[in-house]
């Protein structure tokens, strides 16, 4: 994809309706033969989106207006591209954790959480968040919220003993750099995430996961190694294999499936294949929800929303059973 479809399709299909802002931005981009040329000098996988609009809020610059944008970019470059060739969108969105949740508490309990590009970890914590499904509320903080069709809703959170994340660069929620970084990269209008993010660093600094630097190839085996052996292991991850080349994604399906435990993916229809997908929802961006390969659901980017399609999933009875006081 050339970066004028990248920008035109992320204002189409990622925040259209979403973020009004980075749509107009987007647009903008796509016909800014100054701004493009400027791009044109990274490496594809740097020239995105989310990357070059973080960074330039992350300097202080301007997103409102796509006049200033631009004068921005065109004067303030070398330090922009300088940050986004070092940097990655690392966004970590605890309401993430929405979507994972009817399939963490269908699976036999306690649960060994390993996340591959885990970001700063604020996906491990799903057993802390709250959660509200339409009028039906799960206790914790902060709460989620998420729009869930063609399912019931999950009756529980899971129980976790144990919590690891794999990242090519973890993050670390009492660093006020790394936390700046992860703030920079919502998308402006979005005051309720970054209030969801300051409250999820929160409950990360004060039981900080196992985040080990290292790649989800090449290092997964080693630490789902250390798993307890007497919970289930789950692995899973979401919005992380875009940033993967298609080979290596093979060997991480190839590694992942070779495991003892459970699977669980959240990614893009074009980024993990799946057959037979039903059509999605919309023409807004849509994630896969898939539990050991089976695809189960549509889900919306940030968590907000569950489209069902797959078989319901049913608690486990051992599962009821050890987690049930006696
Ligand atoms: C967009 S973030 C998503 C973070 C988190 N999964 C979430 O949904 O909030 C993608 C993360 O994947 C990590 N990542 C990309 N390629 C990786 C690899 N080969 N091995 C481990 N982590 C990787 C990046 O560093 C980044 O932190």
């Amino acid at each position: 994809m050339s970066t004028v479809e990248a920008y035109a399709r992320f204002a189409a299909r990622e925040v259209r309706g979403v973020s009004p802002t980075y749509e107009r931005l987007a647009v903008a981009v796509a016909g800014d033969v100054e701004v493009l040329a400027r791009l044109g000098t990274l490496p594809p996988a740097k020239r995105q989106p989310n990357l070059l609009f973080g960074v330039v809020r992350l300097l202080g610059g301007p997103v409102e207006d796509p006049v200033a944008f631009h004068d921005f970019v065109v004067a303030t470059w070398p330090a922009i591209e300088a940050e986004m060739r070092v940097r990655a969108t690392q966004t970590n969105e605890a309401g993430r954790c929405a979507v994972l949740l009817p399939v963490l508490a269908s699976l036999p309990q306690p649960l060994a959480l390993l996340e591959v590009g885990a970001s700063a970890g604020l996906c491990l914590y799903p057993d802390r968040y709250g959660y509200r499904y339409g009028d039906h509320l799960l206790d914790g903080a902060p709460v989620l919220d998420c729009v869930l069709d063609g399912a019931a809703p999950p009756q529980r959170r899971p129980e976790v003993v144990w919590r690891a994340g794999l990242d090519l660069n973890p993050l670390d929620v009492t660093d006020p750099a790394d936390v700046a970084w992860l703030d920079a990269l919502i998308w402006p209008e979005h005051a309720h995430r970054r209030d969801r993010l300051r409250a999820a660093a929160a409950v990360a600094a004060t039981d900080a996961p196992l985040l080990v630097r290292g790649d989800l190839v090449d290092d997964l085996p080693a630490l789902a190694a250390q798993a307890p052996p007497d919970a289930t292991l789950v692995v899973f991850h979401t919005s992380v294999l875009y940033q993967v080349p298609k080979p290596r994604r093979d060997e991480f399906v190839e590694v992942v499936r070779g495991l003892a435990g459970h699977w669980i993916a959240n990614e893009a229809p074009d980024v993990l294949t799946h057959d037979g997908l039903p059509a999605p929802p919309g023409d807004a961006h849509h994630n896969v929800l898939a539990l050991d390969g089976t695809p189960l659901a549509w889900t919306r980017g940030h968590g907000q929303a569950i489209t069902w399609f797959g078989p319901p999933l049913r608690l486990d009875p051992d599962a009821v059973r050890r987690t049930t006081p006696s």
